[in-house]
Parts: C-alpha cells; sequence; structure tokens
C-alpha cells in the first residue's frame, strides 16, 4: 500500500467519527480542501487544508476529550506522522492551525465570537488566547499566513450536507506534496 492510499483508507475507515460539529471528520476535511482549492492555493496547502485533523483518526481518544478538560494536541500527532512523507510546506501550516486560531482569538477583534461551540470549548484546553508576546512571535514566522489561511478554511468548513467531491478528487494535490 502506498502512502497515498494508506491516508485515504484512514479517512475511508475511521473518517466517519463525528468532528463535533454536525460533520463528520472526512466532510471537514473535505470541505477544508475545496475551500483552499477555490482560492488556488497550492498543491501543499491543499493537502495540509485535507489533512489537517488527521490527528483525529491517528489517536484513539474519545471524541469528546475537549469536554472533558483534556487536550489531544493533534496537530502535533499530525504534523509528526504526516512528516514521514510532507515536507514543511505541509507539515508547519498543520502543526499551526491550533496556534492559529490562539492568535486570532488575540489579534482579530470578533474572531472569538465567531468560533463554533467546539472550537470555544476546545481552545480553553489547548491554551486560550496567545500573550501579547507570543502572537507578535507567530506572526513572524516562516509559515504563520499559510497556517492563518488554513485556519480560516478549517473555521468554515463545517457546513451540514454541503455537497464536495470525494477523497479521489484530491489525490494528485496530495501526490505532488509528497517529498521526493
Ligand atoms: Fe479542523
Amino acid at each position: 500500500m502506498t502512502v497515498i492510499d494508506e491516508i485515504l483508507d484512514l479517512y475511508r475507515r475511521k473518517g466517519d467519527a463525528t468532528y463535533g460539529e454536525g460533520v463528520s471528520q472526512t466532510e471537514h476535511a473535505l470541505q477544508s480542501a475545496l475551500l483552499a482549492e477555490t482560492e488556488n492555493a497550492s498543491a501543499e496547502l491543499v493537502s495540509a487544508a485535507l489533512l489537517h485533523d488527521i490527528g483525529h483518526l491517528l489517536h484513539d481518544l474519545p471524541e469528546d476529550i475537549a469536554s472533558r478538560g483534556l487536550d489531544a494536541q493533534h496537530e502535533s500527532i499530525a504534523s509528526a506522522w504526516l512528516s514521514r512523507h510532507f515536507g514543511p510546506a505541509v507539515t508547519e501550516p498543520v502543526r499551526l492551525h491550533v496556534e492559529a486560531k490562539r492568535y486570532l482569538c488575540r489579534a482579530e477583534p470578533g474572531y472569538w465570537e465567531r468560533l463554533s461551540d467546539a472550537s470555544k470549548l476546545s481552545l480553553t484546553v489547548q491554551g486560550g488566547p496567545l500573550t501579547a508576546e507570543t502572537t507578535a512571535a507567530f506572526a513572524k514566522g516562516p509559515f504563520a499566513q499559510a497556517a492563518l489561511r488554513l485556519r480560516r478554511w478549517d473555521d468554515e468548513a463545517k457546513v451540514v450536507g454541503l455537497s464536495t467531491p470525494g477523497l479521489d478528487h484530491f489525490r494528485p494535490y496530495i501526490e505532488s506534496a509528497l517529498k521526493g
């Protein structure tokens, strides 16, 4: 089995799990990737959008872990796992997509209010909004802008019943994003 097949198989086997927002993990991934594709993002960033929550499929922790006051650190699990096959243009936006939410909560008035209830709940176990100091440091990072784009797609990719292309549609993006 190639790594691409392994990834797509993971979504087919475990992607029906709820994302806690009325959509499944696979629906959330496909909606995120479609938003990235619509904005003509690079193959690496479309792949990051598709795979940003793969950490939730890789751990066996319960779905309601945030409501138990625990953080699964799914972004770290995902970026570490993906780094075997992809470079930083994929793994860094994935690793930073939670920090991007914490950044926006601090830096953008009204952002927190627009978050879903599940995202607000997970924010508390993820450390809350960044401090003034860490906000400035985040913005200077080389992948900050990519992580912020991914975060906005992530926030929007929760539309119940939205029709999207299937996983195979995004296979070419992942294939071209693989590191040589
Ligand atoms: Fe997400």
